[in-house]
């Protein structure tokens, strides 16, 4: 009886301790709020990051003094439907002390992949997408009065500095409306083309359409968690979706946006894509960091649009803008300074 009392006492604590961490909220930490009308010319990005793991790019990302640090997904590995885990999770990142001198130092924006969603290689049928997404926006310390707290899903836009040094950061939500993935027939490739399938849902669509074409930024960074460029490996990428490839290929050439760049994630490996869409007027790069704590050390993939070495090593990405010659060096960078890929465009005007 003693016994039973005993684990029925324990049972009680563990409930009512889950939901005391739930209930409270993620971060107390202060962090540098979001100015719009800084001059952007040094940004930070990167993805892949297990708080389990060494964290050991954080006092050299810190070194470059970035205007902004770009979470583009897997930020932490959750892969739970516990949300009371997922925010313990997150919390851990928060309390990670090479971390908090970023955030010490530098605003942060950010949106999630698959492992902060909560389910490896998840679309729009995760049930607790919601109560996922709230927790993602604390963690980032998403002010209450943006738009993204109103509606569904973690798409969000900033835009930055004043007419002619403006740039305009875009972060796609590649989850939660996403259709389900098509399992590859090929021996080796885990994902094949889901010919119908959708990768942002109609709403989010509208939203990226109206983003773009009303856009009077010089820079238009599209964040994407998962590869856009490279087409031909077998784990998630844009070419999985061929509709909404090239429904975002040719929304970006139909908009006339500058500078359009593309940021991507989740593959642990580092390069730098590029391609010429027709009537584009400039080449459309894809610089995919991966990742920020492990790296797919063996990786020997063919990429027909890699302009750079394909980066097996802790990686994050750089992004500086010369504004008064309208250039822009995008690196992919590690360790010791290490200066892993890098290449200059030069803009038309
Ligand atoms: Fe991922």
């Amino acid at each position: 009886m003693q016994k039973l009392t005993l684990l029925l006492f324990i049972l009680v604590y563990m409930m009512l301790g889950c939901k005391t961490n739930q209930t409270q909220p993620i971060s107390q930490i202060p962090v540098i709020p979001i100015d719009t009308t800084q001059i952007l010319t040094t940004i930070a990005f990167g993805s892949c990051n297990k708080v389990t793991e060494p964290q050991p790019l954080w006092s050299e990302i810190v070194d470059q003094q970035p205007d902004l640090w770009v979470w583009l997904g897997d930020n932490i590995y959750g892969d739970t439907t516990n949300m009371a885990v997922m925010h313990q999770e997150y919390q851990k990142q928060l309390q990670q002390p090479d971390y908090q001198k970023l955030l010490a130092s530098t605003s942060v924006l950010g949106i999630w992949d698959d492992h902060d969603y909560g389910i490896n290689d998840g679309g729009k049928y995760f049930a607790q997408k919601e109560a996922s997404r709230d927790l993602m926006l604390e963690f980032l310390s998403v002010a209450p009065s943006r738009p993204v707290w109103s509606r569904e899903g973690g798409y969000q836009s900033y835009t930055f500095g004043p007419e002619g040094q403006r740039v305009k950061i875009i972060l796609l939500d590649t989850r939660y409306f996403r259709d389900t993935l098509m399992e590859s027939s090929m021996e080796g490739k885990r994902y094949g083309a889901n010919p119908q399938g959708d990768m942002l849902g109609e709403t989010q669509w509208t939203w990226l359409t109206e983003e773009l074409n009303a856009s009077d930024a010089q820079f238009n960074i599209i964040g994407s968690s998962i590869q856009v460029i490279h087409d031909e490996h077998g784990f998630e990428k844009w070419a999985n979706f061929p509709k909404s490839h090239q429904r975002l290929y040719d929304l970006i050439v139909s908009s006339e946006a500058e500078g359009v760049v593309l940021l991507s994630g989740d593959r642990h490996i580092g390069e730098i894509s590029r391609l010429k869409l027709p009537e584009m007027p400039y080449p459309l790069y894809d610089i995919t960091s991966s990742g920020l704590t492990h790296v797919y050390e063996e990786a020997d993939e063919e990429n027909r649009h890699r302009v750079s070495d394909l980066v097996t090593s802790l990686n994050y990405g750089l992004i500086q803008i010369d504004w008064e010659n309208r250039q822009v060096t995008y690196q992919i960078k590690g360790e010791n300074g290490a200066t892993y890929a890098s290449e200059t465009v030069a803009y038309p005007k």
